[in-house]
């Protein structure tokens, strides 16, 4: 299927799920107040890479924490769950889970840091993870493709 429908009715704040799209896992999170508010935080500058990385958006999109999540709904992240390094899957989606020293994500083959918004800020990995191309269609519903 080149697109999938996933009810996120389930996912309460600070939960994450992760679904399978084309093959590849694909990471929903509903983000913390705090979450949020960190990433929006954090200065462009302090990036290793500037770039949103967000299908849905311009080629060249900066990476701010807005661009990174869904439109009009900042709580919300989806992204395929594959490091930008050489494509393990980061940890960070359950509950005790290393989330990295920018409380995100963690790849523990070869140590790169994702913060909260998934953008890659410490180790190998050259790039935030990918933000595929998707839209809420409801409250609760994600059409992922
Ligand atoms: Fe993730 Fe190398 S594959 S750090």
């Amino acid at each position: 299927l080149a697109s999938i429908e996933v009810d996120v009715s389930a996912v309460e704040v600070g939960q994450s799920i992760t679904v399978t799209w084309r093959g590849k896992p694909v990471f929903i999170r509903q983000r913390t107040e705090q979450e949020i508010a960190e990433a929006a935080a954090v200065p462009l500058s302090d990036l290793p890479d500037q770039f949103a990385r967000n299908s849905n958006l311009e080629d060249g999109a900066d990476a701010s924490d807005a661009n990174r999540a869904a439109d009009g709904k900042e709580a919300w992240l989806v992204m395929v769950g594959v490091c930008t390094h050489l494509g393990c899957v980061p940890l960070g989606q359950k509950n005790g889970d290393n989330k990295g020293e920018f409380g995100g994500w963690f790849c523990p083959c070869h140590g790169s840091h994702y913060d909260t918004a998934g953008r890659i800020r410490k180790g190998p990995a050259p790039e935030n993870m990918l933000v595929p191309p998707y839209k809420f269609t409801t409250d609760d519903t994600v059409v992922i493709g």
